[in-house]
Protein backbone atom coordinates (compact mmCIF):
# COMPACT_ATOMS: atom_id res chain seq x y z
CA UNK A 1 0.00 0.00 0.00
CA UNK A 2 1.19 3.90 -0.99
CA UNK A 3 0.44 6.79 0.92
CA UNK A 4 0.36 9.43 -1.32
CA UNK A 5 3.84 12.32 -1.62
CA UNK A 6 3.25 15.68 -0.05
CA UNK A 7 1.03 17.47 0.03
CA UNK A 8 -1.57 14.73 0.00
CA UNK A 9 -2.98 14.43 3.29
CA UNK A 10 -2.04 10.45 4.77
CA UNK A 11 -4.84 8.84 6.83
CA UNK A 12 -2.79 10.19 9.94
CA UNK A 13 -3.53 13.51 9.12
CA UNK A 14 -7.42 13.01 8.49
CA UNK A 15 -8.27 13.22 12.17
CA UNK A 16 -7.27 17.14 11.84
CA UNK A 17 -8.42 17.56 8.62
CA UNK A 18 -11.95 15.77 9.29
CA UNK A 19 -12.04 18.12 12.63
CA UNK A 20 -11.21 21.05 10.78
CA UNK A 21 -13.87 20.09 8.24
CA UNK A 22 -16.67 20.17 10.44
CA UNK A 23 -15.79 22.63 12.72
CA UNK A 24 -15.54 25.37 9.84
CA UNK A 25 -18.83 23.59 7.91
CA UNK A 26 -20.73 23.81 10.85
CA UNK A 27 -19.92 27.35 11.59
CA UNK A 28 -21.22 28.68 7.80
CA UNK A 29 -24.54 30.13 8.15
CA UNK A 30 -25.82 26.84 5.75
CA UNK A 31 -24.40 24.41 7.25
CA UNK A 32 -22.61 22.04 5.20
CA UNK A 33 -20.16 18.58 5.50
CA UNK A 34 -18.09 17.71 2.68
CA UNK A 35 -19.43 13.89 1.58
CA UNK A 36 -15.52 12.23 1.51
CA UNK A 37 -16.46 11.88 5.35
CA UNK A 38 -19.24 9.87 4.85
CA UNK A 39 -16.92 6.99 4.16
CA UNK A 40 -15.61 4.90 6.98
CA UNK A 41 -15.87 1.60 7.42
CA UNK A 42 -19.96 1.43 7.67
CA UNK A 43 -20.04 4.65 5.23
CA UNK A 44 -18.70 2.41 2.42
CA UNK A 45 -20.53 -0.51 3.33
CA UNK A 46 -24.11 1.32 3.17
CA UNK A 47 -22.68 2.69 0.12
CA UNK A 48 -22.52 -0.61 -1.48
CA UNK A 49 -25.80 -1.45 -0.10
CA UNK A 50 -27.51 1.54 -1.70
CA UNK A 51 -25.76 0.23 -5.40
CA UNK A 52 -28.09 -2.95 -5.29
CA UNK A 53 -31.34 -0.85 -4.21
CA UNK A 54 -33.85 -0.41 -7.09
CA UNK A 55 -34.16 2.82 -6.79
CA UNK A 56 -30.59 3.25 -7.12
CA UNK A 57 -30.47 3.24 -11.42
CA UNK A 58 -27.15 4.78 -11.15
CA UNK A 59 -24.94 1.74 -10.67
CA UNK A 60 -26.95 -1.34 -12.91
CA UNK A 61 -27.45 1.15 -15.70
CA UNK A 62 -22.99 2.71 -15.45
CA UNK A 63 -22.80 -1.40 -15.33
CA UNK A 64 -24.82 -2.23 -18.71
CA UNK A 65 -22.81 0.33 -20.36
CA UNK A 66 -19.53 -0.86 -19.04
CA UNK A 67 -20.40 -4.88 -20.14
CA UNK A 68 -21.72 -3.31 -23.61
CA UNK A 69 -18.31 -1.42 -24.56
CA UNK A 70 -15.71 -3.27 -22.72
CA UNK A 71 -13.72 -4.86 -25.80
CA UNK A 72 -13.70 -1.58 -26.85
CA UNK A 73 -12.04 -0.10 -23.49
CA UNK A 74 -9.65 -3.22 -23.61
CA UNK A 75 -8.75 -2.35 -26.91
CA UNK A 76 -7.91 1.85 -26.27
CA UNK A 77 -6.16 0.29 -22.98
CA UNK A 78 -3.45 -1.41 -25.23
CA UNK A 79 -1.12 -3.51 -23.59
CA UNK A 80 0.29 -3.56 -20.14
CA UNK A 81 -1.49 -0.60 -19.16
CA UNK A 82 -2.39 0.85 -15.71
CA UNK A 83 -5.41 1.33 -14.97
CA UNK A 84 -5.91 4.38 -12.16
CA UNK A 85 -9.32 4.10 -10.61
CA UNK A 86 -10.25 7.60 -8.14
CA UNK A 87 -12.29 6.83 -5.24
CA UNK A 88 -12.67 2.83 -6.13
CA UNK A 89 -15.04 2.10 -3.29
CA UNK A 90 -15.62 -1.89 -3.66
CA UNK A 91 -13.85 -1.81 -7.16
CA UNK A 92 -17.19 -3.96 -8.29
CA UNK A 93 -17.33 -2.27 -11.89
CA UNK A 94 -13.78 -2.35 -12.32
CA UNK A 95 -13.89 -6.07 -12.55
CA UNK A 96 -15.75 -5.56 -15.89
CA UNK A 97 -12.56 -3.67 -17.22
CA UNK A 98 -10.10 -6.59 -15.65
CA UNK A 99 -11.83 -9.31 -17.38
CA UNK A 100 -11.64 -7.30 -20.34
CA UNK A 101 -8.33 -6.42 -20.70
CA UNK A 102 -6.44 -9.67 -20.14
CA UNK A 103 -2.78 -7.60 -20.57
CA UNK A 104 -3.25 -4.97 -18.13
CA UNK A 105 -0.29 -4.78 -16.46
CA UNK A 106 -1.15 -2.65 -12.61
CA UNK A 107 -4.53 -1.61 -11.37
CA UNK A 108 -3.93 1.72 -8.53
CA UNK A 109 -7.16 2.02 -6.64
CA UNK A 110 -7.51 5.31 -4.36
CA UNK A 111 -9.73 6.14 -1.47
CA UNK A 112 -9.88 7.40 1.28
CA UNK A 113 -11.50 4.68 3.20
CA UNK A 114 -8.34 3.14 4.13
CA UNK A 115 -9.82 -0.20 5.62
CA UNK A 116 -12.06 -0.91 2.67
CA UNK A 117 -9.42 -0.11 -0.11
CA UNK A 118 -6.95 -2.38 1.74
CA UNK A 119 -9.80 -5.39 1.85
CA UNK A 120 -11.11 -4.91 -1.47
CA UNK A 121 -7.22 -4.91 -2.75
CA UNK A 122 -6.74 -8.25 -1.14
CA UNK A 123 -9.87 -9.65 -2.59
CA UNK A 124 -8.00 -8.89 -6.17
CA UNK A 125 -4.84 -9.74 -5.81
CA UNK A 126 -6.41 -13.08 -5.24
CA UNK A 127 -9.00 -13.40 -7.66
CA UNK A 128 -6.17 -11.84 -10.32
CA UNK A 129 -2.94 -12.79 -9.24
CA UNK A 130 -0.98 -11.66 -12.08
CA UNK A 131 -2.12 -8.08 -11.93
CA UNK A 132 0.06 -5.80 -10.16
CA UNK A 133 -2.98 -4.54 -7.11
CA UNK A 134 -1.41 -1.19 -5.40
CA UNK A 135 -3.83 0.87 -3.59
CA UNK A 136 -3.07 4.27 -2.68
CA UNK A 137 -4.68 6.29 0.82
CA UNK A 138 -5.30 9.58 -0.49
CA UNK A 139 -8.15 12.45 -1.51
CA UNK A 140 -8.36 12.02 -5.15
CA UNK A 141 -8.34 16.32 -4.98
CA UNK A 142 -4.46 16.38 -3.89
CA UNK A 143 -1.60 15.83 -6.09
CA UNK A 144 -1.10 12.29 -6.19
CA UNK A 145 2.19 10.74 -7.22
CA UNK A 146 1.77 6.83 -8.81
CA UNK A 147 3.62 4.34 -7.32
CA UNK A 148 6.11 2.86 -8.66
CA UNK A 149 5.61 -0.47 -10.61
CA UNK A 150 7.81 -3.45 -10.80
CA UNK A 151 7.88 -3.19 -14.54
CA UNK A 152 7.98 -0.56 -17.52
CA UNK A 153 4.30 -0.17 -18.16
CA UNK A 154 1.99 0.82 -20.93
CA UNK A 155 -0.60 3.80 -21.35
CA UNK A 156 -2.35 4.91 -17.81
CA UNK A 157 -6.09 5.07 -17.73
CA UNK A 158 -7.76 7.06 -15.36
CA UNK A 159 -11.43 5.29 -14.44
CA UNK A 160 -13.98 7.76 -12.36
CA UNK A 161 -17.18 5.98 -12.03
CA UNK A 162 -20.23 5.91 -9.89
CA UNK A 163 -21.54 9.40 -11.01
CA UNK A 164 -18.58 10.23 -8.30
CA UNK A 165 -17.69 13.28 -10.15
CA UNK A 166 -21.45 14.51 -9.69
CA UNK A 167 -20.08 15.32 -6.09
CA UNK A 168 -17.82 18.01 -7.17
CA UNK A 169 -18.04 21.42 -8.01
CA UNK A 170 -17.18 23.27 -11.70
CA UNK A 171 -13.64 24.56 -9.70
CA UNK A 172 -13.01 20.89 -8.07
CA UNK A 173 -13.71 19.06 -11.06
CA UNK A 174 -11.46 21.31 -13.11
CA UNK A 175 -8.33 20.93 -10.34
CA UNK A 176 -9.19 16.67 -10.71
CA UNK A 177 -9.05 16.53 -13.99
CA UNK A 178 -5.88 18.98 -14.42
CA UNK A 179 -4.45 17.12 -11.87
CA UNK A 180 -5.40 13.31 -13.44
CA UNK A 181 -4.09 14.56 -16.94
CA UNK A 182 -0.37 15.47 -14.88
CA UNK A 183 -0.54 11.82 -13.38
CA UNK A 184 -1.81 10.02 -16.77
CA UNK A 185 0.41 12.08 -19.04
CA UNK A 186 0.29 12.71 -22.64
CA UNK A 187 -0.56 9.51 -23.68
CA UNK A 188 -3.03 8.94 -21.23
CA UNK A 189 -7.07 8.37 -21.36
CA UNK A 190 -9.75 8.84 -18.65
CA UNK A 191 -12.88 6.83 -18.23
CA UNK A 192 -15.93 9.26 -16.52
CA UNK A 193 -19.10 8.05 -15.70
CA UNK A 194 -21.62 10.92 -15.01
CA UNK A 195 -25.09 10.78 -14.47
CA UNK A 196 -27.26 12.44 -16.97
CA UNK A 197 -30.42 15.13 -16.11
CA UNK A 198 -33.70 13.28 -16.32
CA UNK A 199 -37.01 13.27 -14.40
CA UNK A 200 -37.78 14.07 -10.58
CA UNK A 201 -39.69 10.90 -10.22
CA UNK A 202 -36.76 8.65 -11.07
CA UNK A 203 -34.07 11.07 -9.54
CA UNK A 204 -35.34 11.82 -6.28
CA UNK A 205 -35.77 7.84 -4.80
CA UNK A 206 -32.36 7.12 -5.58
CA UNK A 207 -31.48 9.56 -3.56
CA UNK A 208 -34.37 8.62 -0.86
CA UNK A 209 -34.73 4.78 -0.76
CA UNK A 210 -38.03 3.15 0.38
CA UNK A 211 -35.88 0.86 3.21
CA UNK A 212 -34.01 3.88 4.51
CA UNK A 213 -30.53 2.74 3.38
CA UNK A 214 -29.60 6.41 1.73
CA UNK A 215 -31.01 7.90 5.35
CA UNK A 216 -28.83 5.64 7.64
CA UNK A 217 -26.02 6.29 5.52
CA UNK A 218 -26.44 10.27 5.74
CA UNK A 219 -26.99 9.87 9.46
CA UNK A 220 -23.90 7.95 9.99
CA UNK A 221 -22.21 11.13 9.17
CA UNK A 222 -23.57 12.19 12.28
CA UNK A 223 -22.20 8.93 14.28
CA UNK A 224 -18.82 9.00 12.91
CA UNK A 225 -18.28 12.54 14.53
CA UNK A 226 -19.89 11.56 17.77
CA UNK A 227 -17.57 8.39 17.30
CA UNK A 228 -14.45 10.22 15.97
CA UNK A 229 -14.67 13.79 16.98
CA UNK A 230 -15.89 13.52 20.61
CA UNK A 231 -19.57 15.05 19.26
CA UNK A 232 -22.92 14.36 21.01
CA UNK A 233 -24.90 14.92 17.68
CA UNK A 234 -28.83 13.21 18.83
CA UNK A 235 -28.96 11.29 15.67
CA UNK A 236 -32.89 10.89 16.86
CA UNK A 237 -33.46 15.15 16.48
CA UNK A 238 -32.32 14.86 12.42
CA UNK A 239 -34.08 13.58 9.48
CA UNK A 240 -32.57 12.69 6.05
CA UNK A 241 -33.65 14.46 3.04
CA UNK A 242 -32.77 14.87 -1.11
CA UNK A 243 -34.21 17.71 -2.69
CA UNK A 244 -34.04 18.93 -6.21
CA UNK A 245 -31.92 22.52 -7.05
CA UNK A 246 -32.72 23.29 -10.29
CA UNK A 247 -30.82 26.08 -10.95
CA UNK A 248 -27.73 24.25 -10.34
CA UNK A 249 -29.08 21.26 -11.73
CA UNK A 250 -28.01 19.10 -8.73
CA UNK A 251 -29.47 16.67 -5.86
CA UNK A 252 -28.48 17.85 -2.51
CA UNK A 253 -29.06 15.42 0.96
CA UNK A 254 -29.66 17.54 3.77
CA UNK A 255 -29.50 16.43 7.66
CA UNK A 256 -32.98 18.35 8.90
CA UNK A 257 -32.98 18.92 12.52
CA UNK A 258 -36.74 19.03 13.54
CA UNK A 259 -36.37 20.40 16.57
CA UNK A 260 -33.91 23.18 18.89
CA UNK A 261 -31.28 21.91 19.88
CA UNK A 262 -27.35 22.49 20.67
CA UNK A 263 -24.64 19.95 19.90
CA UNK A 264 -21.27 19.65 20.77
CA UNK A 265 -18.12 18.61 18.62
CA UNK A 266 -14.43 19.53 19.12
CA UNK A 267 -15.26 21.73 22.53
CA UNK A 268 -17.47 23.63 20.44
CA UNK A 269 -21.21 24.14 20.23
CA UNK A 270 -23.49 24.60 17.86
CA UNK A 271 -27.04 25.84 17.54
CA UNK A 272 -29.69 24.64 15.54
CA UNK A 273 -33.01 26.08 15.16
CA UNK A 274 -36.33 23.85 13.68
CA UNK A 275 -36.08 22.74 10.04
CA UNK A 276 -32.54 24.45 10.09
CA UNK A 277 -30.04 21.88 7.69
CA UNK A 278 -26.87 20.68 7.25
CA UNK A 279 -25.56 20.27 3.59
CA UNK A 280 -24.29 16.65 3.21
CA UNK A 281 -23.81 16.29 -0.14
CA UNK A 282 -24.40 16.95 -4.20
CA UNK A 283 -25.28 14.77 -7.02
CA UNK A 284 -25.19 16.70 -10.19
CA UNK A 285 -26.75 15.50 -13.31
CA UNK A 286 -25.30 16.47 -16.46
CA UNK A 287 -26.49 16.81 -20.17
CA UNK A 288 -23.33 15.93 -22.47
CA UNK A 289 -22.56 19.44 -23.88
CA UNK A 290 -22.02 20.93 -19.93
CA UNK A 291 -19.86 17.67 -19.22
CA UNK A 292 -17.81 18.11 -22.73
CA UNK A 293 -17.68 22.42 -22.18
CA UNK A 294 -15.79 21.35 -18.34
CA UNK A 295 -13.64 18.25 -20.20
CA UNK A 296 -12.29 20.52 -22.35
CA UNK A 297 -11.15 23.71 -20.03
CA UNK A 298 -9.40 21.16 -18.12
CA UNK A 299 -7.33 19.82 -21.39
CA UNK A 300 -9.55 16.80 -21.92
CA UNK A 301 -11.47 16.35 -25.32
CA UNK A 302 -14.10 13.46 -25.14
CA UNK A 303 -13.18 10.47 -27.76
CA UNK A 304 -16.05 8.70 -27.50
CA UNK A 305 -19.75 9.10 -25.93
CA UNK A 306 -21.62 5.80 -24.59
CA UNK A 307 -25.26 5.78 -23.07
CA UNK A 308 -27.77 3.59 -22.13
CA UNK A 309 -30.77 3.37 -24.46
CA UNK A 310 -32.61 5.86 -22.27
CA UNK A 311 -29.98 8.22 -22.14
CA UNK A 312 -29.56 7.99 -18.17
CA UNK A 313 -26.49 7.77 -17.92
CA UNK A 314 -23.28 7.87 -19.50
CA UNK A 315 -19.86 6.81 -20.05
CA UNK A 316 -17.25 9.35 -21.47
CA UNK A 317 -14.02 8.47 -22.79
CA UNK A 318 -11.75 11.22 -22.76
CA UNK A 319 -8.00 12.09 -24.06
CA UNK A 320 -6.06 15.15 -23.79
CA UNK A 321 -6.73 18.00 -26.02
C1 LIG B 1 -20.00 7.32 -5.01
S1 LIG B 1 -18.81 6.18 -4.39
C2 LIG B 1 -18.33 5.34 -5.89
C3 LIG B 1 -17.68 4.01 -5.63
C4 LIG B 1 -17.37 3.21 -6.91
N1 LIG B 1 -16.34 3.88 -7.69
C5 LIG B 1 -18.58 2.98 -7.74
O1 LIG B 1 -18.59 3.36 -8.91
O2 LIG B 1 -19.54 2.38 -7.25
C6 LIG B 1 -17.47 7.25 -4.04
C7 LIG B 1 -16.18 6.57 -3.61
O3 LIG B 1 -15.15 7.56 -3.62
C8 LIG B 1 -14.50 7.62 -2.36
N2 LIG B 1 -14.21 9.04 -2.16
C9 LIG B 1 -15.10 10.04 -1.98
N3 LIG B 1 -14.47 11.21 -1.91
C10 LIG B 1 -13.15 10.93 -2.07
C11 LIG B 1 -11.99 11.74 -2.11
N4 LIG B 1 -12.06 13.07 -1.99
N5 LIG B 1 -10.79 11.13 -2.31
C12 LIG B 1 -10.69 9.78 -2.43
N6 LIG B 1 -11.77 8.96 -2.39
C13 LIG B 1 -12.98 9.54 -2.22
C14 LIG B 1 -15.45 7.03 -1.35
O4 LIG B 1 -14.76 6.46 -0.25
C15 LIG B 1 -16.20 6.00 -2.20
O5 LIG B 1 -15.51 4.76 -2.19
Amino acid sequence: MTRASAPAPSQDDFPNAFLDDVLSGLSQPQKSLPCRWFYDARGSALFERITALPEYYLTRTETAILERVAPDLAAMMGPDAVLVEYGAGASVKTRILLDAAKDLRAYVPIDVSEGFLLETADRLRADYPILEVRPVVADFLSEIALPPLSDPAGRRVGFFPGSTVGNLSDADIDRFLRQARRMLGADGRFILGFDRVKPLSVLLPAYDDAQGVTADFNLNLLRRINRELDGDFDLSGFDHEARWNDAASRVEMHLVAHRAQTVRVGGQTFDFSPGETIHTEDSRKFTPERMKALCARAGWSVEALHSDPDEAFSVAVLRPA
